[in-house]
């Protein structure tokens, strides 16, 4: 529908990267579709394609992680949002570590939290994972403006969209 494009065509989310390990696999991509969703308990919603290998491993996963990048870290956007976990092995390309429960964090990352999955809710073609923090960190100085959506507008999806 037109009006819709329209409406969706204004909207300039910060971008995140999503990481999940789960059964020995390690995944990860970037994500536009996530915001806070409560504030008493602190949830944070992340919603991921059902096509792509992140949200195999995510679906067998009890913990994401959620990573703000600066608006300069875009090769690590192309990376995690041009490529799909089906073809490379993306973590052999960046600096992580693991964290609580098992969770993957990129440690150039500006902000992140890993949290625990709280709920799963079908959107459609995506399905949100609720997330409660349970360990978080990131860089102290307040830093610069953050990757955001018309940053990564020109990334060609790693995984076809359907
Ligand atoms: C600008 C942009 C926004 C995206 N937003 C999302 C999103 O919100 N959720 C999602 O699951 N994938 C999103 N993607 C797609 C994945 O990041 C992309 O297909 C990635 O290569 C999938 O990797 P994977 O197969 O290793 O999981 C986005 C991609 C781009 C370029």
């Amino acid at each position: 529908m037109a009006g819709t494009g329209a409406f969706l065509r204004r909207l300039d989310p910060d971008m995140c990267v999503v990481t999940a390990a789960a059964g020995g696999e390690r995944a990860g991509c970037l994500v536009g579709f996530a915001s806070q969703c409560s504030i008493r308990p602190v949830r944070f919603v992340v919603w991921l394609s059902k096509v792509n290998h992140t949200f195999r491993v995510a679906r067998a996963a009890d913990v994401l992680a959620v990573h703000l990048l600066a608006r300069e870290q875009r090769p690590l956007a192309e990376l995690f949002g041009g490529r799909t976990g089906d073809r490379v092995d993306k973590f052999a390309r960046v600096r992580w570590r693991p964290a609580h429960g098992g969770a993957v964090v990129l440690q150039d990352a500006q902000a992140w939290f890993v949290g625990r999955v709280a709920e799963r809710a079908d959107g459609g073609d995506h399905v949100g994972f609720v997330l409660e923090p349970v360990e978080w960190g990131g860089r102290e100085a307040a830093g610069g403006p953050l990757l955001r959506l018309a940053d990564t507008r020109t990334i060609t999806p790693g995984h076809p969209v359907d």
